[in-house]
């Protein structure tokens, strides 16, 4: 019987820096990091938010860095984000929650994954 196991990650981005970073970067960096899907809101700290989940998922699973086009970050219809991962990985998920808040200029995010 495989192993069941859980994998966390987390992140913390700060806001300014990372508007900084967009704004010098423009479009071609954007279009880099982010899925059409993931650009409903262009707000600085939505977006912040978004890239410190793609950052907690590549941590839990140990996926390449700089795979942020391989991993969407959605939000349910009450708000609530969820990751669906499109990079190859060498683990069965059973389970994938994540959860982003942001406050005094940083966001946070982390990822808890169920394995086996
Ligand atoms: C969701 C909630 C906890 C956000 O708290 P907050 O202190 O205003 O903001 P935070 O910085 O901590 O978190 C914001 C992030 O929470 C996430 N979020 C939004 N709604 C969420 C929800 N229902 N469940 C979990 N996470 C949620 C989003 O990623 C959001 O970031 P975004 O606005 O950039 O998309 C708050 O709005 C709340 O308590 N709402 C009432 C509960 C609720 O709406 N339940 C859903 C009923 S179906």
């Amino acid at each position: 019987m495989s192993q069941i196991k859980i994998l966390t990650g987390i992140d913390i981005v700060d806001i300014g820096r990372f508007e900084k970073a967009l704004k010098e970067g423009g479009e071609r960096l954007l279009s880099r990091m982010f899925l059409p899907s993931e650009r409903s809101k262009i707000s600085g700290q939505h977006l912040a938010g978004i890239f410190a989940a793609k950052e907690a998922v590549v941590k839990a699973l140990s996926i390449t860095r700089e795979s942020w086009l391989l991993i969407e970050i959605l939000n349910e219809p009450s708000g609530k984000p969820r990751a669906v991962v499109h990079a190859d990985i060498s683990y069965d998920v059973i389970g994938c929650d994540i959860s982003i808040a942001h406050d005094g200029g940083t966001a946070i995010a982390n990822c808890v994954v169920l394995v086996s």
